[in-house]
């Protein structure tokens, strides 16, 4: 889809969807933003209007789930593509609610298809996730290899790629690209967006973040007995720029065939926990308390992708190294050490 388009960005408040947004709209792309704010705030988009130069065209706080309201927003504006990033996300969190991870993410999901088909918008990206491979025995990890969900979270995103495969499958006009991100960290260089988590951070690089900030005591290392060279886990980190200019040139590729094609986004490069913690020492500038604890229930030891398949399709690889993760997540966390305003 060369030049300029209108599209859908489903979840464009939050973490991811606000980077793409702004990397949307700094190559000349007008955007539609819906999200109902359960893991952000309109202070997001205001960010988005202040580090593209320019606003989304029009923002909707709406539920997916209301398809009324949807159906408004299609009936509002004529799309090219959708992307669609809305979505719940805490793995932990999907163990013990798994019916509203289900009820959002896949009922959020078919709710936009229905809103799609209705109006004749039939290209979508879909966002995936590298849970999807679950207990990967070897990496680095190709798009072939087998899926094999853990938890509802993971499941649910599998679910959505076989739906979303499956409408392609059976309505010829429809083309999807599902792209599975391993480990999205960082923030926009500016230092005006990044990730913002509700509560303690899950993750390591924002709970990293805020140990460096003073706001937690220190980080738990989850084991140093897995089977990695220094036995932390090892993970495929990647930052959120590369993620978002990975979606901006999918956008260009949307017809490049029929039907559903699945893509890994991430470096290829394994990283653990500590190497991590170095970085991000470095980054700071201050030693980052750590101790080392058991390890997550869940956890494996090593996620690695193999973005070999996305590089050939569309000569796109990630270009920002591990020190501008640290950096960039790092800047955020100074500039905005309690998130955006209300
Ligand atoms: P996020 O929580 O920051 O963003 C999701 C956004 O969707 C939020 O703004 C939230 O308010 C909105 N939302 C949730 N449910 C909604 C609903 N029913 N209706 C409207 N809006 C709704 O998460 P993120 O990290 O930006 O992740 C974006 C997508 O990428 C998700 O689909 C996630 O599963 C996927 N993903 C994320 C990661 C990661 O590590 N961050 C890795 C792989 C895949
Ligand atoms: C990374 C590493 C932990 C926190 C999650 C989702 C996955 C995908 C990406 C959405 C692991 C260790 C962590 C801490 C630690 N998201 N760790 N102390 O689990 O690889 O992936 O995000 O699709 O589905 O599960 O990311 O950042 O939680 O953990 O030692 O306080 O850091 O054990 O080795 P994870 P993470």
């Amino acid at each position: 889809m060369p030049g300029s388009s209108t599209v859908l960005v489903t979840g464009g408040a939050g973490f991811i969807g606000s980077h793409t947004c702004v990397e949307l709209l700094d190559h000349g792309h007008d955007v539609v933003i819906v999200d109902n704010y359960s893991n952000s705030s309109p202070g997001a988009v205001e960010r988005i209007a202040k580090v593209a130069g320019r606003a989304p065209v029009a923002v909707y706080e709406a539920d997916l789930l209301d398809r009324r309201a949807l159906a408004a927003v299609f009936a509002d504006h004529s799309f090219d593509a959708v992307i669609h990033f809305a979505a719940r996300k805490a793995v932990g969190e999907s163990v013990e609610q798994p019916v509203e991870y289900y009820d959002t993410n896949v009922g959020g999901t078919t709710a936009l298809l229905r809103a799609m088909h209705d109006h004749g918008v039939h290209r979508l990206v879909f966002s995936s996730s590298c849970s999807v491979y679950g207990n990967a025995d070897k990496v680095p990890l190709t798009e072939g290899d087998p899926a094999d969900p853990t938890n509802p979270y993971a499941t649910s995103k599998w679910l959505c790629e076989q739906i979303v495969a499956d409408v392609c499958r059976r309505l010829p006009g429809f083309s999807a690209l599902a792209l599975r991100y391993f480990n999205p960290v960082g923030a926009h260089p500016s230092g005006l967006l990044g990730e913002v988590p509700r509560g303690v951070p899950n993750n390591v690089m924002p709970y990293l973040a805020q140990v460096a900030a003073g706001r937690l005591d220190r980080l738990r290392v989850f084991g140093d007995d897995h089977a990695t060279p220094d036995g932390t886990g090892v993970r495929d980190y990647l930052h959120v720029m590369d993620v978002a200019e990975g979606h901006r040139v999918a956008l260009e590729h949307l017809d490049d065939t029929r039907g559903m094609t699945v893509f890994n986004l991430g470096t290829g490069r394994g990283t653990s926990v500590l190497e991590l913690v170095a970085a991000f020492r470095r980054a700071c500038g201050k030693p980052i308390p750590y101790e080392i604890t058991g390890r997550r229930p869940g956890d494996v030891a090593a996620l690695v992708a193999d973005p070999t398949a996305v590089t050939r399709a569309w000569n796109w690889t990630a270009t920002r190294d591990l020190t501008a993760m640290a950096e960039d997540a790092w800047r955020f966390q100074e500039l905005n050490p309690s998130g955006y305003p209300d």
